[in-house]
């Protein structure tokens, strides 16, 4: 049986990948299926949160029993309902990708497809919403972000993140080891987790559930210290 260790804590966890429309069939988006941010949602519950899951694009997933749940599309969104969740959440756990960039114009109609070369698409730059919170945050508040990095090593990866870590000020950042065939989609998972206080601790290829029960084996560390 799990532990009740999150009893009467009050988890908001982001899943899946924000879609930034050029037009009304149109979008820019990100191969995150919503699976990892499921798994900790899911964990959360069994470990006696209660549980609001905000998903984006998650439409093929089965629902969480015992989460509340309130779909986004776009980066503007997930935004607006974080800021709206997390002001009286225990946990907040950024596991969406969320995207960097917007197109800066969404066609009203569908984008014709014309004889002469296409116009270039301009983007806006998102607001960092990890960043927001961490700015934001309410007193005692523990705040999770990812990090999804690509690297020729270990090394590389582990050094983005680290300055990831820093630069958004989370307590804890999930690093994953992206590209080909990994991490996104998948059911497995592997990474590391890095604490705001300097420790790190490499999770080994499993399932996204068992992986999530680390993250929260993790988190509950933090907050008992
Ligand atoms: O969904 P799955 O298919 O199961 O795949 C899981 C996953 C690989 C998508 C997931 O484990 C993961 O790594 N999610 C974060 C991916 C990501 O967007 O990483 P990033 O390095 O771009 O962003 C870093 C952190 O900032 C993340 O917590 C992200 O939610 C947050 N962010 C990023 C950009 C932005 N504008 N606002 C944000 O809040």
């Amino acid at each position: 049986a799990l532990p009740r260790d999150l009893e009467g804590r009050r988890v908001v966890v982001s899943a899946g990948g924000t879609r930034e429309p050029l037009d009304p069939v149109r979008y820019l988006g990100n191969r995150s299926s919503g699976k990892q941010g499921y798994a900790l949602a899911r964990t959360a519950v069994q470990r006696g949160a209660e549980v609001t899951l905000v998903a984006a694009a998650t439409v093929s997933l089965p629902d969480v029993a015992g989460a509340s749940l309130v779909r986004v599309g776009t980066a503007e969104e997930l935004r607006e309902v974080m800021h709206r969740t997390a002001a009286d959440a225990d946990i907040v756990v950024m596991a969406a990708a969320v995207a960097d960039f917007r197109p800066t114009d969404r066609a009203t109609y569908k984008i014709k497809k014309t004889d002469r070369d296409p116009d270039p698409i301009a983007l806006t730059r998102n607001p960092d919403i990890l960043a927001e919170l961490v700015q934001s945050r309410v007193n005692g508040q523990v705040i999770v972000g990812f990090a999804a990095e690509t690297g020729d090593s270990a090394g590389d990866v582990l050094e983005h993140a680290r300055a990831k870590l820093k630069r958004k000020g989370a307590d804890l950042l999930v690093v994953n080891a992206v590209g080909e065939g990994k991490a996104f989609e998948t059911e497995d998972n592997s990474g590391w987790l890095l604490s705001a206080d300097g420790s790190e601790r490499a999770v080994a290829l499993s399932s996204k559930s068992h992986m999530a029960s680390d993250i929260w084996d993790a988190i509950v560390a933090l907050i008992e210290a």
